[in-house]
């Protein structure tokens, strides 16, 4: 059972694994949540570790996340190690009572997803999966224009991630590492769609190219995917996904209903934008450290008040299984070219 933490304590958190998206938790917990702070950090690359770990002063650093997951200060764990490594991360620090903050996707497999769940629910912790969109305020307008029923009945979602391009290495471009386009990239918007219409997949039919990065092809991967699904509530989502935006990050959510619609913008807080094909030159080009700055701050404090507060994450384990379930739904609806039913047996 986690311990219970009184409400004036900060929560001691420990990042395992400050590649990308650990750095950004790290600095986060170090600077801006009033409610957490960092105490320690683990990276099998130890100079990674220490790096990250000096820049934020930080003084307990582990080559190995066991050690960490013993060091009494550390209440909770961020987990940001490549996908294929979490199950084992998230179950040893299950075992040592450690409040989870998973970075998405949860798992490659329903399977792995309900180990984790039975591992969380068994340690009786809490487990908040690393969706930002839901604490990103452009997202949350929308999801509050929607909620006060001003666009009446929902008829259509649409969201898309499309990235700048990257070369074909490191841990997005092995499906067996990160999941794939649906898992890695898409998951992000099959949870958007699921948080925003409060409804379930039904089914699924998805397609995708690999025209950008023909490499992608022998790994079993796509550069560009779309997929659209029927909800239960009767809507119908399209979701997108392309890896060589050359224009900039262009992350966007809408919703059509009876009554009206509610668009999102491109940019952070711009209105009107002019697209170039040099993305590297257009108003609104940064990438998701900069586009979801505050989301990224906010999941953590929420997710420290989550535990501070013993109230329910925003994005629990089970909404992580879900956005995966609807990914593997998409990957076998695009390979066996049919539409897909949901739950997968
Ligand atoms: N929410 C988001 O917007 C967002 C953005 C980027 C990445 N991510 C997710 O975060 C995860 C990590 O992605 P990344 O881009 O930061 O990867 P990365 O490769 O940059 O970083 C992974 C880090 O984990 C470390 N690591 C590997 N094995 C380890 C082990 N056994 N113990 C401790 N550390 C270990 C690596 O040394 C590396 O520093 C992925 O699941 C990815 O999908 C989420």
């Amino acid at each position: 059972m986690g311990s219970p933490l009184s409400s004036s304590k900060k929560l001691g958190i420990g990042v395992i694994g400050v590649g990308q998206i650990g750095k950004v938790h790290a600095q986060n917990l170090a600077r801006r949540v009033p409610n957490a702070s960092l105490v320690a950090i683990a990276d099998s690359n130890k100079a990674a570790a220490d790096a990250v770990a000096s820049q934020n002063g930080v003084q307990q650093v582990y080559a190995d996340y066991n050690d960490l997951l013993r060091d009494k200060n550390v209440d909770a764990v961020v987990v940001a190690t490549p996908t294929f490594l979490k199950l084992e991360v998230v179950k040893a620090a299950c075992q040592a009572g450690k409040h989870i903050f998973c970075e998405k996707p949860m798992a490659l497999t329903l399977k792995e997803c309900d180990e984790f769940i039975a591992a969380s629910d068994k340690a009786g912790t809490k487990f908040q999966v690393g969706y930002q969109r839901r604490f990103d305020p452009s997202y949350m307008r929308v999801k509050q224009g929607i909620d006060s029923g001003e666009i009446g009945t929902m008829l259509l979602l649409r969201s898309n991630t499309r990235d700048p391009p990257q070369k074909v290495a490191g841990v997005w471009a092995d499906p067996k590492i990160s999941g794939g386009i649906f898992l890695d990239t898409s998951s992000h918007d099959f949870d958007v769609i699921r948080w925003l219409s409060g409804s379930e997949a039904k089914s699924v039919i998805a397609d995708g190219l690999t025209t950008a990065y023909p490499e992608l092809q022998k790994l079993g991967d796509k550069d560009t995917t779309m997929t659209i699904i029927r909800l239960a509530n009767g809507a119908l989502a399209h979701v997108d996904a392309c890896r060589v935006s050359v224009y900039g990050y262009d992350i966007r959510a809408e919703v059509v209903g009876t009554e009206g619609a509610i668009f999102m913008d491109i940019g952070k807080d711009s209105e009107t934008h002019l697209l170039k094909k040099a993305w590297e030159s257009n108003e609104y080009s940064y990438w998701y450290q900069q586009r979801f700055d505050e989301a990224y701050r906010g999941e953590l404090e929420g997710f420290a008040d989550v535990v501070l507060h013993d109230t329910k994450p925003r994005v629990t384990a089970r909404d992580g299984r879900a956005a995966v379930e609807i990914g593997l739904a998409a990957r076998l609806a695009m390979e066996q070219q049919r539409a897909v039913s949901l739950p997968l047996a």
